[in-house]
């Protein structure tokens, strides 16, 4: 019996450094030392021996299996740390290698396209102000020489939250709120960017959209001085090869009143689908400060005049971008937005 052990015991210390996955190693020790295994099986035989006989093979049956348990587990973590080094060098990171860019926002081309708005007039010496968005009718309206029954008051065209408070429907406003500041100090000279609300909403309207207003008011000024002003700013924005004209108009707040045009960005004044064939494009509306819009912004139309202007940032952005759906620029939709 002692032969047959020490016989195991050399077969096993062979078979135990030929083992290489952690898997075999415990099937092995399950085969070898475990209760049903092999060694197990050859000591049943002791109940044949003699007393001495059956300490002496118990003794050496022991001390093999200690041996052989340690030498398992020593196999079991060298084939540990081998698998934990392959791993290692599989999953190896360079870490020199250049990062993953990181997106990062830009600016709304419609945020661009009033800051360069603002910055032409800016360049003019006009001063930028700000009025609120939640209006009272006086401001919209009243104090804009539109009377009560004019339709610009339509409960159509306006977002009304009580009968004297609506959301402005233009930037105007802040043309009287500015003169009851300043009044009777010369010159006015404001550009005013926006919010405005309107009930419109299609290709070309959305009920929200942005204008920048212009306010000049000192002594002597003259129609030839809204012209050049807006002369420059159109060949600014749109480049020197734009002409300009000027059809007569009517607002209320301003007398004589004019729209301009431009000539069309798309066919130089050829005319083409974007300007209806007409080779011209409206950009903006204007004229002279009416009397009354003084009167009630504290001046006296004796002694000075002034004139104003306002015009559609959506407006000019489509223009100048080529854009033909105004809800582009509302629809948050990354592939427009990182045109620009
Ligand atoms: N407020 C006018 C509009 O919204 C534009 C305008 C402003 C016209 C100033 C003349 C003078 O249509």
């Amino acid at each position: 019996m002692l032969k047959k052990l020490k016989e195991l015991d050399s077969t096993a210390q062979t078979s135990i450094t030929k083992i290489n996955t952690i898997q075999e190693l415990n099937d092995f020790k399950v085969k070898i030392l475990g209760r049903k295994g092999e060694i197990t099986a050859l000591l049943r035989g002791l109940k044949s021996l003699s007393p001495e006989q059956r300490a002496e093979v118990g003794k050496v049956a022991n001390e093999i299996k200690d041996r052989l348990e340690e030498q398992i587990n020593s196999r079991a973590s060298e084939i540990n740390q081998r698998d934990l080094e392959l791993r290692l060098e599989k999953e190896r990171i360079d870490v020199t290698l250049p990062g993953l860019p990181i997106n990062s926002g830009g600016i709304h081309p419609l945020t661009r396209i009033q800051r360069e708005i603002t910055s032409i007039f800016t360049g003019m010496g006009f001063t930028v102000a700000e009025g609120p968005e939640i209006e009272l009718d006086y401001y919209n309206f009243e104090a804009l020489n539109v009377p009560q029954h004019h339709p610009a008051r339509d409960m159509q065209d306006s977002f009304y939250i009580t009968e004297e408070v609506l959301l402005r429907t233009h930037t105007s406003p802040v043309q009287v709120r500015t003169m009851e500041k300043m009044a009777p100090q010369i010159p006015v000279k404001i550009i005013v960017p926006g919010k405005v609300y309107r009930k419109d909403d299609d290709a070309t309207h959305s009920p929200m959209f942005h204008q920048v207003e212009g306010l000049l008011i000192d002594e002597k000024i003259t129609f030839a001085d809204l012209k050049g002003t807006l002369m420059l700013f159109a060949k600014k924005i749109f480049g020197d090869q734009v002409s300009v004209r000027y059809r007569p108009s009517f607002f209320p707040f301003t007398e004589p009143s004019v729209e301009i045009d431009i000539s069309c960005v798309m066919c130089g004044g050829e005319g083409c689908r974007v300007c209806s064939h007409t080779g011209w494009l409206e950009i903006l509306g204007a004229g002279m400060v009416h009397p009354n819009v003084l009167k009630a912004g504290g001046y006296d139309p004796e002694k000075v005049t002034g004139f104003a202007f306002g015009m559609g940032i959506e407006r000019i952005a489509m223009l100048k971008y080529g854009i033909n759906d105004l809800r582009l620029f509302f629809d948050n939709d990354k592939r427009f937005l990182i045109q620009f």
